[in-house]
Order: C-alpha cells, then sequence, then structure tokens
C-alpha cells in the first residue's frame, strides 16, 4: 500500500516519542528532563540496571548507549511489538487519531487470510487439547506423565492429543470451516489421487508453535509409538508458518529474557518444555531445521548472548559449527554466542532427569565462548608436526575470521586466536609431552596474557593505556588520519572497554564526520572528557593542534612502533619464563635479545623523529614547555623498559 505524500511526516510529528516509548520503559526522573524533551530509562532492548536509553522527543529519535538500538517510533513499535512497517503505522495512526488510506485490497486479503488461519489453528488446539483428556487419549496421557509432564505441565504447554483417523478434519468441518482453509493451514492433506482430504497429525502428541504475539502458528507432533516413520513431524510452511523465522516457546522466553534469565536455544520441544520446568525460562528451540540466519537475528533481538545447549555427541558438535559458520559474518559488537556441551549422549531433557537442574546450570555456566570452540574445530584431532602443518592451520584459521564482517569483532578474534595458538605451539608444562602428542583442553583464561602481565608488571599495562589513550585522541582531534592507520589500530589490544568502545566508533566513522561529535553522541559527552583531559593526553602536541595531518601522523607512527615494540618484548619475557621453569637454552637469550633491539629499534627512530622535528623541519609550531612536557612523559614511558 502506498501513503499519500506527507503521511509520515504529519504521523511523527504528531506522534510523541516520549509517550509512545513510555508505555514500554519506566523513565528515570532523575536524569529526564521532560520540558527538554530529554528523556532517559534503562533500555527496552537489552538487559540493564543503568538508564542508557535516551529519547530526543524534539527530534524523534531514540538511541541506546549500551546496546546501540536507534530509530523513531515507528522502529520503535516495529522491534517492541513484532509487527512490520504498515502494522506500525496503523498502529501510530490510530492513536494519532489519523485515518489510514483504504488499504491495497491485496494485502489486506492476505492479512485477512492470516487470520483466518490462525483462527482455524486456535480451533484446531482446542480439539487436541480436549481430544488428550478422553479415555481414546489414556495411553497419551500415560507416555506423558512417564516423560515426567504432570496434568498441570501438559497445560502450560497446551499439550495436545491427535487422534488416530481423521478426527480433526472432520471436527472441522462439521464446524462449517472451508475444507481449503484447513488444508491451507497445513493441518490436512489432500492426496495426489484426488481422494478426501486426510489429517496431518495423527496418533501423535502435539505441540502449538506460537509466534510471540502468541498467535499459534503451527504444530509439532510426537509419535508414541517407537516404530513410526518420524519420529517428530512439523506442520508444513504456510501463510502463517516460516519454519526458518520461527522459535518455539519464543514469546514466553523473550519475556524471560526481559526479566534476566538467561536464553537457552535447545535442540527440540521436549528439551525446551524440560528447562523451562527446571527453571530456565527463557528457552527456545528452531523448529525441526538447523538454526538459520534469521533465528540468530531473532534470537539477538532478545540477548545479546544466547547460550546454544548441545547434544555431546558427534551430531551436536557438528550442528554448532554449522551455527559458527552462519553466525561470524552477523557479529556485531556486544552480540555473540556461547556454547554448553551436554554430557555424550545426553540432551538437556535427558540431564535434567538424571542429575538436575544444578547440573543443568552448571554447563551453562561453563559455556564455551564461540571462538573457542573455532579453535576447537580446527585443531581437535589433528597433529602439527610440521611447518606445513602448521601453515595450513593458519590459513584455514585465516579464512574463517575473514567471514566477520565487523572490524573490531576480526581484531579480537585474531588476538585471540593467536594466543590459542601460541599456547598450543608453545606447550610449556616442564616434562610434558611436546605439541605432537597436546590435546586439546577447553582453554580457560587465556594464560598467555594472564603471564605476561603478572612478569611484566603492572606499569605496562598503565604505559600501554597511556599509549592507546594518546593514539585514540590524536585521532579524535585529526580523523582524516584514521585510513591510514586503520590496521594498527584494528590490532590494538584496548583492554580499557571505554578505549575499544571509541576505537570501533573511529574505525566506523563516515569520511568527512566529525570524530569528536561521534563520540560524544556514541559514547556520551563524559567518554570524550576522559579521553581527552587525561594529563599524558592533554598535553600532546597532536592533541593541541587538531587537524594537522604531519604532526599527527608523526606522533601515530611513534606510538604505534612503541605499542608494537612493547608488546613484541612483552610475549618474549612471558615465553621465556615459561621456559625457564624447564630448559634454559641459547635460542631463549637469542630472542630475548632480539625483541629487546626490536624496542630499542623503535625508540631509536623516535628520537631521530624527534631530532627532525626539533629543527623546524616540518614547519610545526611547538612551545618549548609543551614539548618538554611530552618529551619528559615519551621517555618516561619508553625507556623504563629495556632497563628492566
Ligand atoms: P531429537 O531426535 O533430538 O529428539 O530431535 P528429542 O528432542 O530428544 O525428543 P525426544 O526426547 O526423543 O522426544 C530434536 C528435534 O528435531 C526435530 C524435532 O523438532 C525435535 O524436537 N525432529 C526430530 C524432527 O523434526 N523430526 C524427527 O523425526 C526427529
Ligand atoms: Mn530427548
Amino acid at each position: 500500500m502506498s501513503l499519500p505524500p506527507g503521511f509520515l511526516d504529519e504521523l511523527r510529528s504528531r506522534t510523541s516519542l516520549t509517550q509512545v516509548v513510555g508505555r514500554k520503559v519506566m523513565w528515570d526522573n532523575r536524569k529526564s528532563n521532560q520540558g527538554k524533551g530529554d528523556m532517559w530509562a534503562p533500555c527496552p532492548f537489552h538487559q540493564e540496571k543503568t538508564a542508557s536509553f535516551h529519547v530526543d522527543d524534539r527530534k524523534g529519535f531514540y538511541y541506546c548507549f549500551g546496546c546501540h538500538a536507534k530509530g523513531d517510533a515507528i522502529s520503535f513499535v516495529r522491534e517492541t511489538e513484532n509487527v512490520d512497517f504498515m502494522e506500525a503505522i496503523e498502529i501510530l495512526a490510530r492513536e494519532a487519531g489519523m485515518t489510514l488510506p483504504a488499504r491495497d485490497p491485496q494485502a489486506a486479503q492476505k492479512a485477512d487470510k492470516r487470520g483466518e488461519l490462525a483462527e482455524i489453528m486456535e480451533r484446531a488446539v482446542k480439539f487436541f487439547r480436549l481430544s488428550l483428556n478422553q479415555q481414546a487419549a489414556g495411553a497419551a496421557r500415560e507416555y506423558l506423565v512417564q516423560r515426567g509432564l504432570d496434568q498441570a505441565a501438559q497445560e502450560r504447554f497446551e499439550l495436545g492429543y491427535a487422534p488416530e483417523g481423521n478426527a480433526l478434519f472432520a471436527h472441522l468441518t462439521g464446524q462449517g470451516v472451508d475444507p481449503q482453509k484447513i488444508i491451507d493451514a497445513g493441518l490436512a492433506a489432500r492426496p495426489d489421487d484426488g481422494r478426501a482430504p486426510y489429517d496431518r497429525f495423527r496418533g501423535r502428541i502435539i505441540f502449538p508453535i506460537r509466534d510471540p504475539r502468541g498467535r499459534c502458528i503451527s504444530l509439532g507432533g510426537r509419535a508414541m509409538d517407537p516404530n513410526a516413520r518420524a519420529k517428530y513431524l512439523n506442520g508444513p510452511e504456510t501463510e502463517l508458518f516460516d519454519k526458518g523465522r520461527s522459535l518455539y516457546w519464543h514469546g514466553p522466553a523473550r519475556e524471560a529474557a526481559g526479566k534476566g534469565q538467561t536464553l537457552i536455544v535447545a535442540e527440540g520441544y521436549m528439551d525446551v518444555i524440560a528447562l523451562v520446568q527446571a527453571g530456565f525460562a527463557a528457552t527456545v528451540a528452531p523448529l525441526g531445521t538447523a538454526v538459520t540466519e534469521d533465528q540468530l537475528r531473532l534470537l539477538w533481538r532478545i540477548a545479546d548472548e544466547p547460550v546454544i545447549a548441545l547434544d555431546g555427541d558427534k551430531a551436536g558438535l557438528r550442528a554448532a559449527h554449522r551455527v559458527i559458520d552462519i553466525a561470524l559474518p552477523l557479529l556485531e559488537a556486544g552480540k555473540s554466542l556461547r556454547f554448553a556441551l551436554m554430557p555424550e549422549g545426553k540432551d538437556p531433557d535427558d540431564l535434567i532427569r538424571a542429575s538436575g537442574a544444578g547440573a543443568m546450570q552448571t554447563l551453562l555456566d561453563q559455556a564455551l565462548p564461540m571462538v573457542h570452540l573455532l579453535w576447537r574445530r580446527e585443531t581437535e584431532g589433528q597433529v602439527f608436526d610440521s611447518p606445513e602443518r602448521r601453515a595450513a592451520l593458519d590459513r584455514s584459521l585465516r579464512e574463517r575470521i575473514k567471514t566477520i564482517a565487523d572490524p573490531s569483532i576480526r581484531s579480537h578474534y585474531g588476538q585471540a586466536i593467536k594466543e590459542m595458538r601460541w599456547q598450543l605451539f608453545n606447550p610449556r608444562r616442564p616434562g610434558g609431552s611436546g605439541p605432537k602428542g597436546r590435546k586439546w583442553q577447553p582453554p580457560g583464561t587465556p594464560q598467555a596474557s594472564t603471564k605476561s602481565s603478572v612478569l611484566a608488571g603492572a606499569g605496562d599495562h598503565v604505559q600501554e593505556h597511556i599509549r592507546e589513550a594518546v593514539i585514540l585522541a590524536t585521532l579524535v582531534v585529526t580523523p582524516e588520519l584514521i585510513e591510514e592507520v586503520e590496521t594498527q589500530l584494528e590490532r590494538m589490544e584496548c583492554r580499557d572497554p571505554d578505549h575499544a568502545a571509541i576505537r570501533t566508533v573511529l574505525l566506523g566513522l563516515p569520511p568527512g564526520e566529525d570524530a569528536q561529535q561521534a563520540v560524544a553522541a556514541h559514547l556520551g559527552g563524559e567518554a570524550l572528557e576522559n579521553l581527552m583531559h587525561s594529563p599524558h593526553v592533554a598535553i600532546c602536541p597532536a592533541v593541541r593542534h587538531p587537524g594537522d595531518a604531519e604532526q599527527a601522523r608523526l606522533t601515530l607512527s611513534e606510538v604505534f612502533g612503541k605499542l608494537i615494540a612493547l608488546r613484541g618484548l612483552d610475549a618474549e619475557v612471558a615465553e621465556a619464563a615459561e621456559e625457564m621453569t624447564g630448559l634454559a637454552n641459547e635460542a631463549l637469550t637469542w630472542r630475548l635479545r632480539e625483541a629487546a633491539e626490536a624496542c630499542n629499534r623503535a625508540l631509536r627512530s623516535q628520537q631521530e623523529d624527534r631530532a627532525a622535528y626539533d629543527q623546524g623541519d616540518n614547519g610545526m609550531m611547538i612551545d618549548r614547555d609543551e614539548r618538554s612536557a611530552f618529551d619528559a612523559l615519551l621517555s618516561k614511558i619508553t625507556y623504563s623498559k629495556p632497563g628492566r
């Protein structure tokens, strides 16, 4: 349907975003300023206690500083009511007292048809539920009880029983429902030979599948007969049901996740039911297929880090690997997955029945981050005893990481993989087996970095932090240089989440845009203040002369150089210490010397650079005090290292 010109503008100007959003959030009255249309609340799109969700009522836009959700009244209604664009417009127009132009007859017809099908589904659910309590369903009730589902559970999940024969079709047509609609709803099928339609679900336990708004869109049916042709039968794709975009228990799980429960993705109906009954209320399952891209997007709308619970067998691992392949290109800052692997041969339902909810909780707590599973997949069962094999590993890992679209996440994956690779090729258990016999073990906290930081002392982190701050601040005032140093910027460690966030803003900055404004808009003025006014940053000449590309370039090359040199030495020192607990050898001393040399080289070039600009080669005006203050700082953070 096309809207008349100006309709949306009119709708926007008549709509108060504060009012629309206000129905879904609790405003933070201390932080908000109603008079100015400046409103704050805990974000309705992610779990949080603080108020990071901002509504600018005058502009009609919202933005969450936590999860970066943003948009206007229309997108807010779409997201929170889970409706499409036109439905959102309808809702808002109704509230604003505007009449929508007559609907395009085709779309109207389609919506009516869906409504009709949903109504037929509802009748079917009712019929199957009643059937479960009839005499013919004795075996079905017994089956459910034997699987631990008492009457209350049966009601909670609206379980039903599809009798043998064509009971549903007879029942619905008896109520005057058009036979074709029963078929369109996926409840019956017409044989090719033209005989009468027959019930799709016969002699099965029925699980209604509802969309997040609660409309019944399909059914699942489990055979009780172990010899049945298919253990589970799901409804076919219909105008109501798009398998790859639907999740079992979506609505209740979303609600529970909104209240802080961990979002769990299980494999099937019975797992969801067992988990929900055991208190894991935010559980969903795909519907007889592997998790799809669309389903991942749905999951990430509910929670930042859903946990995929998989059977602990080969098939379960294979499923995990498929999920990883789909997920990598979609990753965005803050969105990820974890994987909880069940014990061999058990699914969550089995586990909970055998060992209780506590055992499940333990596995959830130990869920592996995606990067670890990726690593495990590429290395498990393999031996890396030749340069060729190692190179092959590097290549396959690189290929995987390359599929990550988000540059910042890509670089973090690269870093994590580097650490695990380092651990694999540098086994350091004294007297332990060499790389050959080394089997994969779930890595805990990355040991290399913890060890090295203990060894190098906290001071190094402070230095790294200062250097990162200088780099970020330089780029904030001279953003034209971001492109030139993009790769180095991506590789920067950024332990400080604020630094990482600023880096992400800088990497995503459209050309010509004001970086200071962008940082303030995305992260708040405070983040910018903290960065620009830290003492080391404030005296840096490149920061004091915004837009001076030459000065900025000089600073960047100098500081990046030192960061890299320091990092190189760090890793070597850590590794060396590890080896000293085993055998110290010449190679070790040589490596240490090399690393120290590299560090010195970086420092020397920095001194040469400095000599150059002292002579005024690049025509910069730097006042003496400023220079010497900065020099004193640089020498402090520079020379402490090799002397150690
Ligand atoms: P499983 O075979 O793992 O069954 O299928 P389950 O969930 O443990 O079920 P119970 O405990 O034996 O009752 C997992 C999911 O795969 C789909 C269903 O959605 C099921 O919930 N499936 C399985 C089918 O669609 N068809 C089948 O024949 C089997
Ligand atoms: Mn099972």
